[in-house]
């Protein structure tokens, strides 16, 4: 039995889901589901169904169901898992603008009173709740957000596949540190010492100069020591890597993808952005162009914000933006702000001199506004062979893991440039979440690797 397919005529009623009960307005449908919550008034039962798909609420009165089916419905506890059948009624007062009549029930599993499920729907601690994360996903609320970093998945890889970029996968075990050595995750291979992947860019690099325009979306990983709330050990990155990009081009590449993600969320996802409560208008305003700082103008927009004591620690000129920086600069604006340009000392080594002041890198910080902090990452690469061999040897890498990587200079080097955005960060900020522990169905952080 098709959902497609609603006027078939054969017996049973057709297999329905939540989201598109509006399609069956007047008829009998099926909802394979669980009991989210229920209410009882007197002869009136109003039971909470959710697909996974979204929540209705269910009418039954002891005369308009058999006395089984009323019994059965009556009492059951929350995250039974049942079929049911109804009538679906336009509502305008119901959240998702439909109701459903119950006509009978059948339940798949019936959750023991002995052993209810763990999460009431009172209010739990986030450290009970992140315990109990392969149940909390079932919430109106997470799963709503699921949904959402879905969209946000679908529509980076849409930007680029139908902008030419090929997508090619790095490694996910490799030699080498491609973001500084302290956040690496060892593995043992087969003896041989290896790391887990701090992002995709260097293989990327490559295949940009074999294929010109790519891009690789696949997982992180970072030993971070740091229980911020934007830092995750293990996140999910899609990085566009360009042959023949400047500094220019790339800017303008990451404010043209940022919109798409979050037109394309409010587009598609805009009943989940209501469940979570996330104020649109915020979202809205999210389109090209974004406003665009060197770092030296940042330094000073923070320095005057410590003198008028709107910054508690004043800002070191010279240094990284701490994440109350961070924060603070982009609250300043109503568009993700472009920082470019930071000192290349406290960036990484493969990033192309400003060759107007060589003290500065052709990089870019997107930082995301609400006070989001950086979601974006990138910059040109140096091109010189000699450049990039001393930086390497500078930064105490080892050389003869970096031999190919040199060769993308020997051979043919051009200017390139990319960036990487890490999908949990874009999740908070699309969906105005305090922390990106809740932007992935796991979360992986300083103290959890459970469940
Ligand atoms: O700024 P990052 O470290 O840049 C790179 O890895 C470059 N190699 C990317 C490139 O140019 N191709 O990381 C890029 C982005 C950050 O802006 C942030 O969104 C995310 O990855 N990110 C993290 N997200 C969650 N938890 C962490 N620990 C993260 N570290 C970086
Ligand atoms: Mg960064």
């Amino acid at each position: 039995m098709s959902e497609e397919n609603p006027n078939s005529a054969a017996a049973a009623a057709p297999i329905a889901t939540i989201a598109t009960l509006g399609r069956y307005e007047g008829q009998s449908v099926i909802l394979h589901g669980w009991l989210y919550n229920q209410r009882e008034s007197g002869k009136l039962l109003f039971p909470i169904f959710r697909d996974g798909t979204g929540t209705v609420q269910g009418v039954a009165h002891v005369k308009s169901v058999s006395a089984e089916v009323f019994e059965t419905l009556k009492g059951l506890t929350q995250e039974s898992s049942v079929k049911v059948t109804g009538k679906v009624r336009a509502d305008k007062r119901a959240p998702g603008g439909y109701e459903l009549d119950v006509e009978n029930i059948e339940v798949v599993q019936r959750v023991p009173e002995s052993d209810p499920y763990p999460i009431s729907l009172k209010e739990h601690g986030v450290e009970f709740l992140m315990e109990h994360r392969h149940l909390w996903i079932r919430s109106p609320r997470q799963s709503a957000i699921l949904r959402i970093r879905a969209e946000i998945m679908r529509a980076a890889a849409e930007f680029f596949d139908s902008n030419g970029f090929i997508r090619t996968d790095p490694p996910i075990l490799t030699p080498a540190a491609c973001e500084g050595t302290s956040t690496l995750f060892p593995v043992d291979y087969f003896g041989d010492p290896a790391f887990l992947t701090q992002s995709g860019q260097l293989y990327i690099e490559s295949t940009a100069l074999a294929l010109g325009k790519v891009y690789s979306f696949g997982p992180t990983f970072r030993a971070e020591k740091s229980k911020t709330r934007r830092h995750l050990t293990e996140f999910w990155m899609i990085e566009p890597e360009v042959a023949f990009l400047e500094l220019d081009g790339l800017l303008e590449l990451a404010e043209n993808f940022l919109s798409h993600l979050v037109q394309s969320v409010l587009k598609n996802r805009s009943s989940e952005l209501e469940v979570i409560g996330r104020d649109k208008a915020k979202l809205e305003a999210i389109c090209p162009p974004f406003p665009r700082l060197r770092y030296d103008e940042a330094a000073e927009m923070l320095n005057q914000a410590y003198k008028d004591g709107k910054l508690e620690n004043p800002f070191e000129y010279g240094n990284d933006f701490g994440s109350p920086d961070e924060t603070w600069l982009s609250s300043q604006y109503n568009k993700p702000l472009m920082v470019h340009r930071y000192p290349s000392d406290v960036k990484a080594f493969y990033m192309e001199p400003d060759p107007k002041d060589s003290r500065f890198a052709m990089c870019v910080d997107v930082l995301a506004p609400e006070g989001y902090g950086e979601v974006i990452g990138g910059s040109q690469r140096v091109s010189s062979y000699e450049l990039l061999k001393s930086r390497i040897e500078a930064h105490n890498l080892p050389l003869e893991a970096f031999q190919w990587y040199l060769d993308l200079r020997r051979y043919g080097s051009v200017p390139h440039s990319g960036f990487g955005m890490g999908i949990e960060r874009a999740v908070a900020w699309i969906c105005g979440l305090d922390h990106v522990r809740e932007t992935i169905p796991f979360a992986r952080t300083l103290h959890r690797i459970y469940p």
